[in-house]
């Protein structure tokens, strides 16, 4: 078997999709190891899930930093020591600078709770039920500098329901975030997916915009 791939996930809050990446890896599923979860917010609960895992794990406090720069840089310093396959952006909610990005271009994944390229940014839920969507969704991405606008690798999609709140949504949404982000660690860590010239490319096909359709 070829050698396992390593893994970072950042997390800031409860760490579901974190759960599912460790209990993927458990289950055989995924050849990769995390060798560090790293939690801008002290109180993220996915830090006690690592804890639990027995994963190193810890926490950069971006209130303990001057600013944006400062913050990204101590991100990608210690990352830069973990020198992982692949950094997995997990709920973490905070805006990169492209400095970071840039440097770990390829490597950075990020999971967004709506179909991009709708829905950027915050309170994703909650905009698709107000704007009388009939259907939501989640997107695993790679990360660019654009906000929430790297090519995306896979959507799935969820029906929105009449009387739905921004909770029940989120709640379906994430049932699908913990099937497909495994799956696509999976397609990194057997090396068949990659980004090249700012579009995913699975087994040597860029994916549509829209990424790979996982229903
Ligand atoms: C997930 O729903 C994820 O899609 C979302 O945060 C939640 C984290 O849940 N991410 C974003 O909104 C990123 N912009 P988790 O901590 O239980 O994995």
């Amino acid at each position: 078997m070829s050698s396992k791939s390593k893994l970072c996930v950042l997390i800031s809050g409860n760490g579901s999709n974190l759960q599912a990446i460790i209990d993927h890896i458990d289950d055989g599923k995924l050849n990769a190891e995390i060798s560090l979860v790293i939690s801008n917010k002290p109180n993220a609960y996915g830090l006690t899930r690592a804890e639990n895992a027995g994963i190193r794990h810890l926490c950069l406090d971006h209130s303990q930093y001057e600013d944006r720069e400062s913050y990204d840089q101590a991100l990608a310093d210690t990352l830069s020591q973990e020198n992982p396959d692949c950094i997995v952006l997990a709920g973490f909610m905070r805006i990169l600078t492209p400095e970071f990005v840039n440097k770990f271009s390829g490597k950075l994944l990020n999971i967004h709770p709506s179909l991009l390229p709708k829905y950027k940014g915050l309170n994703t839920h909650q905009r698709a039920i107000d704007n009388g969507d009939e259907e939501h969704g989640v997107s695993v991405h790679f990360v660019t500098p654009e906000l929430d606008g790297g090519p995306v690798i896979i959507q799935s999609r969820v029906p929105i329901f009449e009387e739905d709140t921004a909770g029940e949504l989120a709640e379906r949404v994430q049932e699908q975030e913990r099937r497909i982000y495994p799956l696509v660690l999976e397609w990194v860590c057997d090396g068949r997916l990659t980004m090249r010239d700012n579009k995913a490319i699975l087994d040597d096909n860029p994916l549509p915009e829209s990424g790979y359709a996982s229903e």
